[in-house]
């Protein structure tokens, strides 16, 4: 294998990625970011690893969500919040049901590109370029909207800057303590059955701290006052990576401080494509979606290329076989991995094998689908002698009707009163928390 720089992956063939009109101002807007300020640190970076070594022994269970696409107009501290909120009720109820610690990662703070399968589409008749994420192009259906911008990455940058600081203030400033889970949770979700069950389970939790006040235990420590929240995103435009890999100054070794975990997508984990050429060099945490097509010998060398020296915690393997095929693929896949002694965390996304277009012409997915799928990979994991390491949601803190069913029970006509993503349908936040309630039965140590 030839030698890794933060720029090697330039030597290989980039799938996904926008033709930039202008190479000028492409190359200005890098060079611009790769002067600015990492946004987050190496230090962290390992922390997150460490924590996630722990999910690969069943220690620790990974919760990782956010929006498919984030939005650039959603960038408020509002928006911001009630997606962290959903994750942290959701975090609660899978800790106090798992009696384990929960790895919180935002699908947030640079989730802003996309990769498509078609360059165009057609709207009201007319053939116009797709939509790639705000930091490529706008979601405006016009010819020129849909222009890659190379303002838009580092319009991303900042936006990605300006979450990640409002975050570390909500999780690390009392808003995150265990004092305050009741206060979480919504108006919205109070009044469903979900919504109660959240407020008895933190009543207990509030008995418990009030417990430990009443023997003299210390409650003010960050254990209990603060919570440990990381970024993530997938690792698509490679100029924007490559921008943020920056070199350690304690170890000497390349982290890539765009996010503190990266997951390489469905379609651009080739072997010998650029994607997997940048993310091996880097130390971070890295994912690695893995669909029906997968074909099992390549995933077997994508493990060795992007963790050669098996160290745990480094890679996740994030299935998404969807409802129907899971029983297919999954067993097969946790076999060969088993067989080869590879550690990995495995999660499950039970979103992206599960997507379908209703009668009325949304992109949706149904909440038994992604119940079904969630349930088959626990029961199959555990019928192999294999832990289930994490989830993987597309979730929003919003009120919206994109995905079916549920509480509620949303029906295809309904999609319509919501329907607010950029991309992919996410689970609400009854949705979200719903789920959570779900798993906690599986998990129920
Ligand atoms: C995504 O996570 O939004 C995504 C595009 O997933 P996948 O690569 O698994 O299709
Ligand atoms: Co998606």
């Amino acid at each position: 294998m030839s030698e890794w720089t933060k720029s090697s992956w330039q030597n290989f063939t980039a799938l996904q990625q926008p033709k930039w009109p202008d190479q000028k101002a492409y190359q200005e807007s890098v060079d611009t970011i790769s002067k600015l300020p990492p946004l987050v640190f190496a230090g962290e970076i390992r922390e997150l690893k460490k924590q996630l070594a722990k999910a690969v022994e069943g220690k620790a269970f990974l919760l990782q969500g956010g929006d498919c696409a984030e939005d650039f107009d959603n960038c408020t501290a509002p928006g911001i919040r009630e997606t962290l909120k959903v994750i942290l009720q959701m975090a609660v109820v899978l800790s106090y049901a798992g009696g384990k610690p929960v790895v919180k990662v935002g699908r947030m703070a640079g989730q802003y590109a996309k990769p498509r399968s078609s360059d165009t589409e057609v709207v009201d008749g007319k053939e116009i370029s797709s939509y790639r994420g705000d930091m490529v192009n706008s979601l405006e259906p016009t010819p020129e909207a849909r222009i890659p911008d190379p303002q838009r990455m580092l319009k991303g940058y900042y936006l990605a800057a300006a979450t990640m600081n409002i975050t570390r203030a909500f999780t690390r400033g009392g808003y995150a303590a265990l004092n305050r889970v009741q206060a979480w949770n919504k108006e919205f979700v109070k009044a469903s059955p979900m919504g109660r069950s959240y407020e008895r389970l933190a009543r207990n939790i509030d008995q418990a701290l009030h417990f430990m006040e009443v023997i003299g235990l210390d409650t003010d420590t960050p254990q209990l006052n603060q919570a440990s929240f990381f970024t993530s995103h997938e690792a698509l435009l490679l100029g924007y990576e490559e921008a943020l890999t920056r070199q350690d100054s304690i170890t000497g070794k390349w982290y890539d401080c765009s996010g503190h975990m990266l997951w390489i997508g469905d379609r651009t984990r080739q072997l010998e494509g650029a994607h997997v050429e940048f993310l091996r060099g880097v130390l971070n945490p890295i994912g690695m979606k893995v669909g029906p097509k997968h074909d099992i010998k390549v995933v077997k060398q994508l493990i060795e290329k992007l963790n050669p020296e098996n160290e745990a915690g480094r890679l996740t393997l994030i299935t998404r076989f969807g409802a129907k095929d899971v029983e297919k693929y999954l067993p097969n896949l946790i076999r060969e991995v088993k067989k080869e002694g590879y550690k990995v965390v495995w999660s499950c996304d039970p979103m992206h094998g599960n997507t379908y277009t209703a009668e009325t012409g949304h992109k949706t997915r149904n909440f038994n689908d992604i119940l079904q799928e969630l349930q088959c990979f626990f029961e199959i994991h555990w019928a192999e002698g294999s832990i289930p390491g994490g989830v993987h949601f597309e979730l929003t803190g919003e009120n919206v009707t994109e995905c079916t069913g549920g509480g509620r029970n949303i029906l295809d006509q309904h999609l319509q009163r919501n329907y607010l993503t950029n991309c992919d349908p996410r689970l609400n936040a009854e949705q979200s928390l719903e789920l959570a309630f779900q798993i906690a039965e599986m998990i129920r140590s």
